[in-house]
């Protein structure tokens, strides 16, 4: 027997993706929740399931929740400033300052909270997560998401070397902190999981990332972290792991390269070396455009990336990327991939709509499980969003309005989300 609450209907102009070239755009149709799971999306309700309650959206457009695969909560509040630096300068003028204040209990309360509400307003279901070195504060976060209904992946950050005074752990106490953090949260949570967080090689000495590797397959930990972002911090890279035959290696060599799923956020400049280790490992790459663009690091080759089977989603990176909406990622990764065809690689052509909805749906959501479909089988995260206020003369169709939809997202509104079959917006 399903059980009511999480079985049910919700008519209305249905979009998904069937595969990364084709976007199903169903005008008032149904889609079918039973038990937190998708039945399909069908033109006229199935005899079958004509006991569930039915929630018309009208004409509204409804879309599978979506995944951000790699953002900083602590740094939700210096989004849209402190945008003129590069990645290493940028992160000792604006980002460590900010992410120290997270020592301070209240100071994360105010600021995590502000964090959770606008992911929570918006049209992600499903995030990965970067917290700061702070334990209490990292699990204070948790809490917050947990009551949301957002299913995320949450990491306690660890960083032993090249960080500031308030910001910098021993390796000792980092790791003593990574496991007193994550015997404090066994079975405290059912939505929200920890992930592994070295922040990058250069704030990890090879020890830290050993134990830590130790730690990921001990406790079969997911990990997230950064990859070949920038040109000076690869180059610092090879200063500090000169052993290593790539950025990438320097994870590898302590299992923190895809022997438990693993997320790589910006992948901008990797040589062919660290593509086939990230395809060996099954790495998935967090691809932020609005990031790419706003510490000038550059535009990773996400088509190529796509085209060459590796597993890439969407992210916002809060706040090198200045918008929590992966909605807008999607418009973001469209336009730096014109520019990255006519300036960098004449051969790759642009993304299309249909990929960028993929990525930031099917894509991300696979880290996740069966997540960022409405195909039978898919767990059942349902956006329903308002696009009124995009007013047109003419007549469109409803591909026509989800690409709108896509790259005019600020003047839409989210009426209601579902998360695994469960409402938790509005
Ligand atoms: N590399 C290491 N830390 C960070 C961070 O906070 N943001 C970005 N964009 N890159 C990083
Ligand atoms: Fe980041």
């Amino acid at each position: 027997m399903s059980s009511q609450q999480n079985s049910f209907v919700l008519k209305g102009n249905i979009c998904y993706s069937v595969d990364s070239q084709t976007v199903f755009c169903g005008e008032s149709c149904y889609a079918v929740c039973a038990d937190g799971i998708s039945a399909g999306v069908f033109h006229e309700l199935p005899e079958q399931f004509s006991n569930l309650p039915v929630y018309d959206f009208g004409d509204s457009v409804v879309i599978p929740g979506l995944t951000d695969l790699h953002t900083h909560a602590p740094q939700f509040g210096n989004r849209g400033m402190a945008m003129d630096l590069q990645l290493l300068d940028w992160l000792n003028t604006y980002t460590f300052p900010e992410e120290t204040k997270f020592a301070d209990l209240e100071y994360a309360r105010h600021a995590y909270a502000m964090f959770v509400r606008e992911l929570k307003q918006g049209a992600t279901t499903r995030a990965c997560i970067f917290a700061t070195i702070h334990v209490p504060a990292t699990v204070l976060l948790m809490d917050e998401l947990e009551r949301s209904g957002l299913c995320t992946y949450v990491g306690k950050v660890n960083m032993d070397r090249n960080s500031p005074e308030g910001l910098v752990e021993s390796t000792d106490n980092s790791i003593a902190d990574t496991i007193a953090w994550l015997e404090q949260i066994e079975g405290r949570y059912s939505r929200t999981k920890p992930m592994l967080t070295p922040r990058f090689v250069p704030s990890c000495t090879d020890e830290l990332l050993q134990e830590l590797g130790h730690i990921a397959a001990q406790y079969q930990l997911p990990v997230q972290s950064h990859l070949s972002e920038n040109q000076s911090e690869i180059t610092w890279v090879k200063e500090l792991c000169p052993w290593a035959e790539t950025y990438g290696h320097a994870y590898e060599k302590w299992g923190l390269f895809g022997n438990t799923p693993t997320i790589m956020a910006h992948c901008v400049w990797c040589p062919d070396a660290e593509i086939e280790l990230m395809k060996k490992g099954g790495v998935m790459i967090a691809h932020s455009p609005a990031s790419n663009q706003n510490l000038s690091s550059g535009i990773a080759p996400a088509k190529k990336y796509l085209n060459d089977g590796l597993k890439i989603g969407l992210a916002t990176d809060l706040s090198a990327g200045e918008s929590a909406s992966i909605l807008k990622a999607m418009s973001d990764a469209i336009a730096v991939s014109k520019l990255r065809w006519r300036y960098v690689d004449e051969q790759t052509p642009p993304l299309t709509m249909e990929e960028a909805f993929y990525m930031g749906t099917v894509g991300g959501g696979s880290f996740f499980g069966k997540v960022g479909s409405f195909e039978s089988g898919y767990q059942f995260d349902a956006v329903v969003i308002d696009d009124h206020d995009l007013v047109h003369p003419q007549e469109l169709n409803v591909h026509q309005r989800l690409e709108r939809i896509i790259h005019l997202s600020g003047q839409c509104h989210v009426v209601k989300k579902y998360v695994h079959g469960r409402e938790i917006f509005p």
